[in-house]
């Protein structure tokens, strides 16, 4: 296989609808066999550059390279497979005949990705799926099929719109084990998705987006190293004392977050700020229900960077 350095050049992408700026300006690059982890909110412009990398849509404005070549040439297309959030599935077509279909339109070989496809449902447990009309699938069941279909697929390059996305917590490992594998096999993966964890569990690097602008990329602990404190002050306070809390704390540190009924309290010295914490929000007559030093996750080094958490 002739492999390139970089799987994916970006620069400058900017994308506008009318008068709104869904890219502004982003550049990044994805070396070859590396997992790239896109984490932004909603609305952030993910699925935008995802459909602009994927040679869908044309940029406004800024230059891309995939694979070494244009994204909308036929050429490069046969060497990515493409994941869109919402399930590409034709509805009348059974999961097996949609694979068919879309071996067909891409002119790979049809054996092969059956095959293939077969093999997939059955690692995931779902054989059955394969003769189900797509229309009477469940919303997770629709998200295997597509996943199936986007990975029995031979590709270089992996473009991976929220694949776990309506999965059950079960099967979301399943099919972030079957990535682990594709990437053992030296395929590159280029994925969007709202959940931390499996980013941390994933990624080689992550990039964070936000209202269309990539804020940051880098390794994950590289990210934290510079966007996050060595640890963070988590309290549970009772539910109606939550924003009062938040408001006390704010008061003596700088970094405070206050969300799902908890604050999070960025901190250089857990050691001295734990008890220092639990004695002021005493003072204050604040019932504590529970307080931990926990380490920063993607999730503090986004509320770093944009004062705003990641789910809203
Ligand atoms: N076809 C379209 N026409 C007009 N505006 C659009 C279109 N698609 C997306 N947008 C806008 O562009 C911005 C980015 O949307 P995009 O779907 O790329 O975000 P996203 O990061 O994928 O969000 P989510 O996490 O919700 O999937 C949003 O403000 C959205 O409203
Ligand atoms: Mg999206």
């Amino acid at each position: 296989m002739n492999m390139v350095q970089e799987a994916v050049v970006a620069q400058g992408i900017s994308k506008l609808y009318n008068s709104v700026v869904a890219l502004d300006s982003v550049s990044f690059t994805v070396r070859s066999g590396e997992v790239y982890v896109f984490i932004g909110p909603n609305g952030a412009g993910k699925s935008t550059l995802f459909n602009i990398i994927a040679g869908i849509m044309k940029p406004s404005s800024g230059s891309i390279k995939v694979l070494g070549g244009n994204p909308f040439d036929p050429s490069t297309r046969l060497k990515t497979s493409y994941l869109p959030a919402t399930p590409p599935l034709y509805p009348w077509l059974t999961v097996m005949e949609n694979v068919d279909f879309y071996a067909s339109l891409y002119g790979f070989n049809k054996k092969t990705i059956r095959q293939e496809a077969k093999g997939l449902l059955e690692k995931l447990g779902v054989q059955e799926l394969a003769t189900k009309l797509s229309s009477k699938l469940s919303t997770g069941q629709m998200k295997l099929a597509s996943i199936v279909l986007a990975l029995a697929v031979e590709a270089e390059l992996l473009i991976l719109d929220e694949p776990t996305t309506a999965l059950d917590p079960g099967m979301r490992r399943s099919v972030l084990d079957l990535l682990r594998e594709k990437v053992l096999n030296r395929a590159t993966i280029l994925m969007a998705t709202h959940l931390v964890d499996e980013a941390e569990g994933l990624a080689n690097r992550v990039a964070i987006i936000d209202r269309g602008k990539l804020i940051a990329d880098g390794g994950v602990e590289e990210l934290k190293k510079l966007y996050a404190p060595p640890a963070v002050l988590v309290i549970k306070p009772s539910l109606e004392q939550v924003e009062k809390s938040s408001t006390v704390l704010k008061l003596r540190w700088e970094n405070v977050y206050s969300y799902d009924g908890e604050v999070r309290v960025h901190t250089d010295d857990p050691d001295e700020d734990l008890p220092k914490a639990i004695l002021i929000l005493a003072e204050k007559g604040i019932r504590v229900l529970s307080i931990s030093v926990v380490k920063p996750t993607l999730e503090d080094v986004f509320l770093k960077l944009t004062g705003r958490r990641l789910k809203e």
